[in-house]
């Protein structure tokens, strides 16, 4: 297996890193566009080897996709990060040029590869990804319903104080700040519903902290969020990988799935060795349809931004 992640920043450092520890391919090729910079982030994961005992090879590369040649999956976290203040959709004209550039060059050298995409906005440049590049839907996955899931579990964790690993919860939507939706009916503690062991305004504000999570580390960090990020990139990556089948919930590009059409979105969806293996339907209340749908628009409304820009 070989595993590319395209940004040497702190979300790519941080999934490479991971993946390098767990083992997760021979080799991880790191590419950033700054001189020097993958390759000393890759020097510095691999001084970790004989401390970690792992035996990846981690190599970083500055622009030279030729090195990402023949990877079975390849991750994009280019483009830049949110600052204290901004939405993740403030990004889209910047990141999306990047994105569209960066998928091109990937393509280029290894054309069966599976995409994982992180860059924000992460739902649009996942659309404009599988616009763009002509891959089937199942090979072009959005992370972030699995981020934004640990953030839940985080949140219903410090609510019940019981561990996190104890816990079950989705997050499906978008991956905005008011788009995302915990589905806080389906979160159980063991298989308990949460919903019948706190009440309810505790739960209200796990949902609202958990939507907000990105901000609040944007805040308290002044720029974007990455340990949690990159984990949860290569919690994705490793489900590929090895061919899991696990549940996750990803962007996913639907056709007629929750009553939607043309729009990539958080859907809970089996990851195995082919990408997407399947997308599994939850069987929605009409209250959390309405939001889902809802938070399509929203997403709909940005995708719309590629095309005024002619991106699309
Ligand atoms: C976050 C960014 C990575 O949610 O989207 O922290």
């Amino acid at each position: 297996m070989k595993i590319s992640v395209i940004g040497a920043g702190n979300v790519g450092a941080t999934c490479a890193n991971v993946m390098a520890q767990n083992e997760l391919a021979s080799e991880i090729v790191l590419l950033d566009i700054k001189e020097g910079f993958a390759e000393g982030k890759a020097m510095d994961i691999m001084q970790t080897a004989a401390l970690l005992n792992f035996n990846t090879r981690v190599i970083g590369v500055t622009s030279d996709y030729a090195k990402t040649a023949n990877s079975d999956v390849v991750v994009i976290t280019s483009g830049l990060p949110r600052k204290p203040g901004m939405t993740r959709e403030d990004l889209i004209g910047t990141n999306a040029g990047i994105v569209n550039e960066v998928a091109g060059n990937i393509l280029k050298y290894s054309p069966n590869a599976i995409l994982v995409i992180i860059s924000n906005p992460m739902d649009t440049m996942t659309y404009l990804t599988f616009k763009k590049s002509g891959l089937p839907k199942n090979k072009v996955i959005g992370m972030g319903g699995i981020l934004d899931s640990s953030r839940f579990k985080y949140n219903m964790s410090q609510a019940l104080q019981v561990p996190a690993t104890d816990l079950e919860g989705t997050v499906i939507g978008g991956h905005g700040d008011t788009t995302m939706i915990p589905l806080a009916r389906l979160a159980t503690y063991n298989g308990v519903p949460i919903t019948s062991l706190l009440p309810k305004d505790a739960v209200d504000k796990i949902v609202t902290d958990t939507m907000v999570g990105g901000a609040t580390l944007t805040k308290l960090l002044g720029t974007s969020a990455w340990i949690a990020p990159g984990a949860a990139g290569a919690a994705l990556v490793q489900a590929i990988v090895r061919d899991e089948k696990k549940i996750f919930p990803c962007c996913a590009c639907l056709d007629g799935e929750y009553q939607q059409n043309d729009i990539c979105i958080g859907v809970p969806v089996v990851i195995g060795k082919n990408g997407i293996e399947k997308i599994v339907d939850y069987a929605l209340t009409s209250e959390e349809q309405a939001a889902f749908n809802k938070s399509a628009d929203a997403v709909r409304n940005m995708n719309n931004v590629l095309k005024d820009l002619q991106i699309i």
